[in-house]
């Protein structure tokens, strides 16, 4: 998920771009102006945490561009090219290590886990929102 600050940046395109170049494929994308009980929902696992009221109020502040990306081991290299949640720990080359300085404005969310994608693909798509479609590497290229 892009996160208010990704998409007020004007960080949409370079973002996806980079799923779309490293090879993954679009099933879902929405832009989406998320309540703040969306926003809660999400981070649900972050409740008992100090920031989780800033947190949600700051997803709930403005659009987020829902996403689901598939292709091979999506999960553990859609972290990696993220980065570390505070971009000061982020590697050069990441996204937050790229384009952000602030752990409370680190443009983009990606799921932990494929038990968390799961989660948050039925909280924030509906099932007739999934495409399923094959990627034809040969047909497109002339
Ligand atoms: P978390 O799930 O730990 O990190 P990540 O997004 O890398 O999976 O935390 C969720 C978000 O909460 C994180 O992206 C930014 C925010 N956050 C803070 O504002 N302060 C903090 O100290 C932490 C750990 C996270």
């Amino acid at each position: 998920m892009i996160k208010p600050d990704g998409v007020q940046r004007g960080l949409v395109s370079e973002i996806i771009g980079r799923f779309e170049r490293r090879g993954y494929r679009l099933v879902a994308m929405k832009l989406v102006q998320p309540s703040k009980q969306l926003a809660e929902q999400h981070y649900d696992d972050l409740r008992e945490r100090s920031f989780f009221p800033v947190l949600t109020d700051f997803l709930s502040s403005s659009p987020v561009v829902a996403m689901v990306w598939s292709g091979e081991d999506i999960v553990v290299q859609g972290r990696a090219m993220i980065g570390a949640t505070n971009p000061l720990k982020s590697a050069p080359g990441t996204i937050r290590g790229d384009l952000a300085i602030v752990t409370g404005k680190n443009i983009i969310h990606g799921s932990d886990s494929v038990e968390s994608a799961e989660k948050e693909i039925a909280l924030w798509f509906n099932d007739d929102e999934l495409c399923t479609y094959e990627k034809c590497t040969e047909t497109w290229i002339y």
